[in-house]
């Protein structure tokens, strides 16, 4: 035979494998930036692929590229461009058919010409795991005020050497995808976790077989470890744990020390993972009576597999610190003790424990808890934990699939009213929040979302068998003896009960006529707050705690705290509060002219004057001001805004609500590490970024006020175009252009001085700097806003004297705040109508945030 036909008949035949083997490496990490002409890098420099090769033959599918790119992305990359798929289509991925892979899905649900995103619902599996189901990208991204989702899942090897991942939509709908990541993974799961609240050692689940999505990667006591930060390259998020943590008394740590991973692989987790911890305080009495707990919203009906990861580095020894690890109220692990586990420090070790999430009330919950041992008698009564994974277990239909989100109360009162108020096709609340906060920082709060998020469905009144609101008293009322039942680490101090007076329920009837709604005033997240009359004729704010609702009790003892031990002329005075029979009411000043921002913009008649609004800023600067430096701590507000800042018959500005306080900075830190809490569009970016707080934070929101009283608009407004939504944004740019003049509330043109203007926004800018260290002090603030007065009185000495009569210049002669005061109230409408949360325009954050919601 002709050796060339020989060569040809053997080329011929290998063809048709050379045609079909796969286009890059089996082995190697795929990232597909879906719908894209040729992949691309994204922010962090990383090479993402076109989907098209992998596609099979046969689907329905067309590329898009969104049309609006959110500001909160943290890339172009794989987000602005997607995969929209009409009909059932496939990819197709060659794999190690030994290994285990992690899945990851991504989501931008923005618009996307000629598709209504919000009409999207998709089904997705991957070989025969189902992982969603009549899934809505749109509904669950507004629910979570997030402007994309990540969806992740750890496969197990199935022994083929392909995945098939498929797509499909909903009956008449259309499905998408914007990224899609497969990385193959180490055996991570090679331990068998016992399972948790069924009879002992009666069940385990088997982690190399188990097919998961991984719904919370924390690193606890540590900060935010970006994907790229990630060890073993698996490209994994691991975020920050204070949103989670139910109650207080802990602190978190970070040593420098060497991680030891022994027989484990680096995969298992980054050193920064177990560099940092969480433990309880000093005294080891507090922490033998409490417990801490990290608090997960998941879908019920799953068996979830909790793991917890260890390093010891401040004990050496076994019976030092043992504690017992706790999943929903049933025991894990009676005895941890981590040198037992590691024999020494810096060598981590991780524990798998599972646990069955029912659906009991509609509201799944897993608890974390740990305590420690008591009966063992440790060296040092105390917890430690580095870092917390929950993946939830295929059940036995091999389905991953949960439902769709159903936004909380809040939320959704919150989308209507911002659909009411402004124009009906107004910027979603995730654009928001991302025009708000801007890059990455959105990361933080869609995780800190993501589990308040189904908390709200709670019902009023369930059966939760609550015996008393308030560790005040246990359940007497008498006033004697503060007991030391406390509750996470929350129990008034005896300073606080002598400082405050207490009221009987008897009393609380009859100043508000037994709650009469014509007495109501506001309405909070909290529940309603009804103005009384007390001691014959004394006016009063009486705020009510809605038996439903789930403001911590913390948050309630901290108010009654802080106000008890603080007294000055510019803070809202607390007069006492009343416990009986589970209520939580607080008895405050009465305030006459109700918020700020009532004044502002809020539809009222009158306009107050520039110098008015000075006085009322520089009576809030003084507040804050001795908050920050003239009590015994620091103290933090927190949650600085116009709605904060009350208003007295006289006008005498007082700033309110300390719910979020805390206080401040001690020891060698100059941060206190603490839960996102706070409003959107007062949060500072650097608070945001980093969750540490300091009084600085409350100088930025204070910025945010200098300009909405400067400018009487709200500090977000999405009705605007977009570059104006976020007031604190468009200052900053108003000012780089030099237009900052044209933010001027029309009612003031003319009224200002130039020298005090330039004085006032250089001063308000200042506070809005980016970094902590750059903005003034409240002390600075103060100071300089009583300059502009004094600058502003001279102004109009020189100008009543030439009596120039310029016409420019409406405002009326200089009158003490008193004059003003009487004036003002002859025309006021309704003085007497104000709220303490008020819920309007975005102010929702900390409710949203706070772990136990409001
Ligand atoms: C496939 O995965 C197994 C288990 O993870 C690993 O030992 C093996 O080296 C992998 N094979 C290739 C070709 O990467
Ligand atoms: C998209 O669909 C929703 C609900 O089905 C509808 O309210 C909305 O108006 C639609 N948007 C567009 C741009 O058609
Ligand atoms: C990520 O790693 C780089 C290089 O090691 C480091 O400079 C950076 O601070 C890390 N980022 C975070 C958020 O840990
Ligand atoms: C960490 O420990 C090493 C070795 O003990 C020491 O050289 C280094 O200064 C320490 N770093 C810090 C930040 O304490
Ligand atoms: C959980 O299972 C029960 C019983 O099968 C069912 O009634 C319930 O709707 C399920 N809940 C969820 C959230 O799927
Ligand atoms: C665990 O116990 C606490 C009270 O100790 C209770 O409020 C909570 O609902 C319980 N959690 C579960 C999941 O049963
Ligand atoms: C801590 O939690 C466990 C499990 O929920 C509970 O049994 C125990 O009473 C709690 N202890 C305290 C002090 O709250
Ligand atoms: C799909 O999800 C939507 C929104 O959550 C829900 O209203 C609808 O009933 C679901 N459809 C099915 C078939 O489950």
């Amino acid at each position: 035979m002709n050796p060339n036909l020989i060569h040809l008949i053997i080329y011929l035949h290998l063809l048709p494998n050379l045609l079909t083997l796969p286009p890059p490496s089996s082995a190697a990490s795929l990232a597909l930036n879906c719908g894209s002409k040729d992949g691309g890098k994204d922010a962090d420099n990383r090479k993402w692929a076109t989907d098209s090769k992998y596609l099979v033959s046969g689907g329905k599918s067309v590329t898009s590229t969104a049309l609006t790119q959110d500001p909160s992305l943290s890339s172009d990359v794989p987000y602005m461009t997607a995969r929209i798929f009409t009909g059932e289509t496939s990819y197709k991925f060659n794999i190690n058919s030994t290994s285990r892979h992690i899945l990851r899905l991504h989501f931008y649900p923005s618009e996307y010409p000629n598709y209504n995103i919000s009409q999207s619902y998709s089904i997705v599996s991957a070989d025969s795991i189902l992982l969603l189901k009549n899934f809505s990208a749109y509904i669950t991204a507004e629910a979570l005020s997030q402007a994309y989702l990540i969806k992740e899942y750890s496969l197990a090897a199935t022994g083929s050497d392909n995945m098939l991942v498929k797509f499909k939509p909903m009956d008449k709908s259309f499905a998408f995808v914007n990224g899609i990541e497969l990385i193959p993974e180490p055996e991570l799961f090679d331990d068998q976790a016992g399972l948790v609240g069924v009879a002992e050692n009666s069940g385990t689940i088997d982690g190399v077989s188990a097919n998961m999505q991984n719904m919370f990667r924390i690193n606890v006591g540590g900060q935010y470890i970006p994907p790229t930060n990630d060890s073993g390259g698996l490209m994994r998020s691991w975020y920050d744990d204070t949103p989670y943590m139910f109650g207080a008394g802990t602190v978190s740590h970070k040593a420098n020390i060497t991680i030891d991973y022994k027989d484990y692989p680096e995969a298992i987790a980054p050193v920064d993972v177990y560099r940092t911890a969480r433990s309880q305080g000093p005294d080891p009495n507090i922490n033998k009576q409490s417990n801490v707990t990290w608090l997960f919203n998941v879908d019920a009906n799953f068996t979830y597999l909790v793991r917890f990861h260890f390093c010891e580095y401040q004990v050496d020894k076994i019976n030092q610190r043992v504690f017992e690890i706790y999943l929903n109220n049933e025991t894990a692990f009676a005895t941890a003790d981590i040198i037992a586990w590691t024999g020494g420090k810096g060598i981590p070790t991780r524990k798998d424990y599972a646990i069955y999430v029912g659906d009991k009330s509609g509201d799944e919950e897993l608890w974390v808890t740990l305590h420690t041992n008591i009966d063992l008698k440790p060296e040092f009564y105390d917890i430690l934990l580095n870092g917390l994974e929950i993946f939830k277990i295929s059940d036995s239909k091999s389905s991953l699939a949960g439902r769709n989100p159903v936004p909380s109360e809040m939320m959704q009162k919150q989308l209507i009213a911002n659909r009411e108020a402004y124009d009906p096709d107004a910027i979603r609340v995730t654009h928001v929040v991302g025009g708000a906060m801007g890059g990455v920082a959105t990361i933080g709060v869609a995780m800190a979302l993501v589990f308040v998020i189904r908390r709200r469905r709670q019902v009023a009144g369930t059966d939760s068998g609550v015996t008393s609101w308030l560790p005040l008293y246990g359940n007497s009322t008498s006033k004697s003896s503060v007991s030391g039942k406390s509750q996470c680490g929350s129990s008034l101090s005896t300073d606080a009960v002598c400082n405050s007076r207490y009221f009987s329920l008897v009393e609380i009837k009859s100043a508000t006529n037994n709650f009469e709604e014509g007495n109501v005033i506001g309405i909070g997240g909290f529940g309603k707050v009804y103005k009384g009359i007390i001691d014959g004729n004394m006016k009063v704010a009486i705020k009510r705690a809605n038996p439903s609702s789930d403001q911590g009790v913390n948050e309630f003892v901290t108010e009654i705290e802080m106000l008890s031990k603080l007294r000055h002329r510019h803070l809202v005075s607390l007069i006492g509060f009343c416990e009986d029979s589970n209520e939580m009411i607080l008895v405050y000043d009465h305030m006459g002219k109700g918020t700020l921002r009532d004044h502002l913009y809020k539809g009222n008649m009158i306009t107050l004057t520039w110098k008015q609004r000075l006085d009322i800023l520089i009576g809030s600067a003084k507040g804050l001001h001795y908050l920050h430096t003239g009590a015994k701590y620091t103290i933090i507000h927190r949650d600085v805004k116009t709605t904060n800042i009350l208003l007295d018959d006289n006008w005498v500005a007082k700033v309110s609500d300390f719910g979020l306080s805390k206080t401040g900075p001690n020891l060698n830190q100059n941060h206190v590490s603490t839960v996102v809490k706070g409003s959107f569009g007062y949060l500072d970016p650097e608070y945001f970024r980093r969750q540490q707080l300091t009084e600085k934070s409350d100088v930025y929101s204070f910025g945010v006020v200098l300009f909405e009283v400067l400018c009487a608009r709200p500090a977000l407004n999405p009705s605007l175009p977009k570059e104006q939504v976020s007031l604190a944004d468009y200052a900053l740019q108003s000012a780089r252009k030099g237009t900052l003049e044209e933010m001027v509330d029309p009612h003031l043109k003319g009224t200002i001085q130039p020298e005090a203007f330039k004085k006032f926004t250089d001063c308000s800018l200042r506070c809005l700097s980016d970094h902590g260290l750059e903005r003034p002090s409240m002390g600075d603030v103060l100071w300089t806003l009583e300059f502009i007065l004094k600058l502003e009185a001279k102004g109009d000495e020189t100008r009543n004297e030439k009596k120039s009569g310029s016409s420019g210049m409406v405002e009326v002669p200089i009158q003490s705040s008193d004059m003003i005061a009487m004036h003002m109230n002859t025309l006021s409408l309704d003085d007497d109508e104000y709220d303490y949360d008020s819920d309007d325009d975005g102010n929702a954050f900390s409710q949203i945030v706070d772990p136990k919601g409001r």
